[in-house]
């Protein structure tokens, strides 16, 4: 398994083999765009929600690589509207791929596609196999919800978490998600890619580790060391 970062909330994760590519946005992030998008090719692309900032690429990347979408039913309804194919999920369901288990988990957030269209509840997702779990959690608040992971996936590896804050939760309610998903891994997202989301990472890493957990923050165009 590799991890590697694309800026905001783009990682694409290998696992068995394939591909996987989520919320794929790069030519409108200042932080990313010397990354030629043309280049990424993946197997499947996740989409946690209908934002701008989520599914910025998503067209273009799924034309170019033919990789069906997984998502909400309205948004994958969308991107086949716009010539991609896909898998139409929801939250709470579960659904088995060739490279593991995929489960859609709340997200408390809001969604719109970037036309006006409905963008179906916001959502995250836990994907596992038999040696893997983790969990992508797209842009949300603290929500104790989070609680329900523990109790119906598999122990997790590691989890994605948004922490810029003013549009998702900050580090501090970030610390307390970690508790409720009992993971001591952290990676963090959706931060520094607009002045209102710029944290302090030392500050962030410094509180995480108050707990006796690991934030890591990854660079953008770079593999992720957990
Ligand atoms: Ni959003
Ligand atoms: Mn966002």
């Amino acid at each position: 398994m590799y991890i590697y970062y694309y800026g905001h909330s783009c990682f694409l994760i290998e696992v068995n083999g394939k591909k996987l590519l989520f919320d794929p946005f790069i030519a409108g992030n200042p932080l990313a765009k010397d990354i030629d998008i043309q280049s990424i090719k993946p197997d499947y692309i996740f989409l946690s929600h209908g934002h701008g900032d989520h599914i910025g690429d998503a067209v273009a990347i799924g034309l170019s690589s033919k990789a069906p979408v997984i998502g909400a039913f309205e948004v994958v309804s969308w991107l086949e509207n716009h010539g991609l194919n896909g898998f139409h999920m929801n939250t709470g369901g579960k659904r088995k791929f060739e490279f593991g288990t995929v489960k859609m988990v709340n997200a408390v957030h809001s969604s719109q596609l970037p036309d006006g269209s409905y963008g179906a509840n916001p959502a995250g997702f836990v994907v596992y196999g038999s040696d893997y779990c983790f969990y992508f959690a797209g842009d949300t608040a603290l929500t104790l919800d989070m609680k329900l992971i523990p109790l119906t996936c598999p122990p997790l590896s590691f989890a994605i978490l948004p922490i810029g804050d003013n549009f998702t939760m900050g580090y501090e309610d970030a610390i307390i998600a970690a508790e409720f998903i009992q993971c001591d891994k952290i990676i963090g997202c959706h931060f520094d890619s607009f002045p209102v989301i710029a944290i302090n990472h030392e500050k962030a890493i410094q509180a995480f580790a108050t707990k006796n957990k690991k934030l890591v923050l990854p660079a953008v165009n770079q593999l992720v060391q957990l």
